[in-house]
């Protein structure tokens, strides 16, 4: 019983955090600058006219700042905002009780929009077309149907890859913005913001070395500071120093590239058991224990980013990099690195 509290507390006090970490407006974000420019641009426009800005998908890994963008955008607007997913939409009733309760020229973001199921995204077209709502009313021949006007909004859809919607949804999109991993340098930023906010003092070239060890992803940068703040607070007296940083990444098995334990599962994998590949997702995902679209949109878009690992029409493949990041020296052999498992013989 006082576990729940306790746990319902820590819980609590990890989301203030979060909230204080989440910039509100597109000056606070930082990175993807081709992204907030637009941004800034339509939504000043759509301001000027008293319109609603045109529906914008937000597509990208996980954890780069699509759900805090939607957040700037409704804040850019001076609307408020209204938050649902795919998968909680399950009949297109629901959906029409979402609509018809928007405020004029509010803000609908809806997180994993690819799992909107069909039923439902056809009502979705009109809705984001003409600001309608298609009802129909009774059912076989006598069935008639009715157009209930909707108040004006964004919809502000957000996905991991714009590949998973189908056509008829993304062409209703005006605005299309993919986000890409952060260089070091912003995530360098972010870690600085992030610090600030936490109120931890960061020893210099500390907010580069954790920058370097996020995986390119903001989230990844905040989880990995706000876990070497405690290190920090127990060792060092809150300052974060280049020790704490080392013994405290160590201690979570980060590893000097940044990668995390599915990774290095996926690339030793890769590289003992299909000697470098090219291998199958399926297979690949089967032999690390995770589901194919774990690997297709959280695990490997980093991979490939970094250069350690490619996409071959035969399947993927592990790159020199990808072999030296798990401690394996390639081979060149029949047109592609390999490893053959036996050192010295060729
Ligand atoms: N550009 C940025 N500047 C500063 N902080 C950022 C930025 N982008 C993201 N963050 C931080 O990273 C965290 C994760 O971002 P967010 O929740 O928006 O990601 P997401 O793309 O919606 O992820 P998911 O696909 O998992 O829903 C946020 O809490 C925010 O604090
Ligand atoms: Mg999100």
């Amino acid at each position: 019983m006082p576990d729940d509290r306790i746990i319902a507390g820590v819980r609590q006090g990890e989301d203030a955090w979060d909230r204080a970490l989440r910039p509100q407006r597109l000056a606070d974000y930082i990175g993807q600058e081709k992204v907030k420019e637009r941004l800034a641009v339509f939504a000043q426009a759509a301001v000027a006219r008293q319109d609603a800005l045109d529906h914008v998908l937000l597509y990208g890994p996980p954890g780069l700042g699509k759900t805090t963008l939607a957040h700037i955008i409704a804040n850019e607007l001076g609307v408020g905002i209204r938050f649902t997913s795919g998968p909680a939409i399950e009949r297109p009733g629901d959906l029409a009780a979402i609509l018809t309760n928007l405020e004029d020229r509010q803000v609908l973001f809806i997180d994993e929009i690819h799992r909107l199921n069909r039923t439902v995204e056809e009502v979705m077209y009109p809705a984001m077309e003409d600001f309608a709502l298609d009802l129909v009313l009774g059912k076989g021949p006598a069935a008639r149907s009715l157009r209930l006007d909707l108040p004006r909004f964004t919809l502000v859809g957000a996905t991991t890859r714009a590949g998973l919607l189908t056509s008829p949804l993304r062409d209703r999109f005006g605005v299309i913005l993919h986000l890409d991993f952060y260089p070091p340098e912003e995530l360098e930023q972010i870690v600085e913001r992030s610090a600030r906010v936490l109120g931890v003092t960061l020893e210099p070239g500390v907010a580069r070395e954790v920058a370097r060890r996020s995986r390119g992803t903001p989230r990844v940068a905040n989880r990995l500071l706000k876990r070497l703040r405690d290190y920090a607070e127990v060792r060092a007296d809150g300052v974060l120093t280049r020790r704490v940083v080392e013994e405290g990444l160590a201690l979570l098995e980060v590893d000097p590239l940044g990668l995390d334990a599915v990774d290095r599962r996926v690339l030793e994998a890769l590289a003992t058991r299909y000697g470098g590949g090219p291998v199958g997702l399926e297979t690949l995902a089967a032999a690390v224990g995770e589901e194919p679209t774990t690997l297709e949109d959280v695990v490997e878009p980093y991979l490939l980013q970094v250069g350690l690992l490619e996409r071959t029409p035969r399947g993927r493949q592990l790159t020199a990099a990808g072999f030296q990041a798990v401690g394996r020296e390639p081979r060149w052999t029949q047109g592609r690195f390999g490893w053959t498992g036996k050192e010295g013989e060729d």
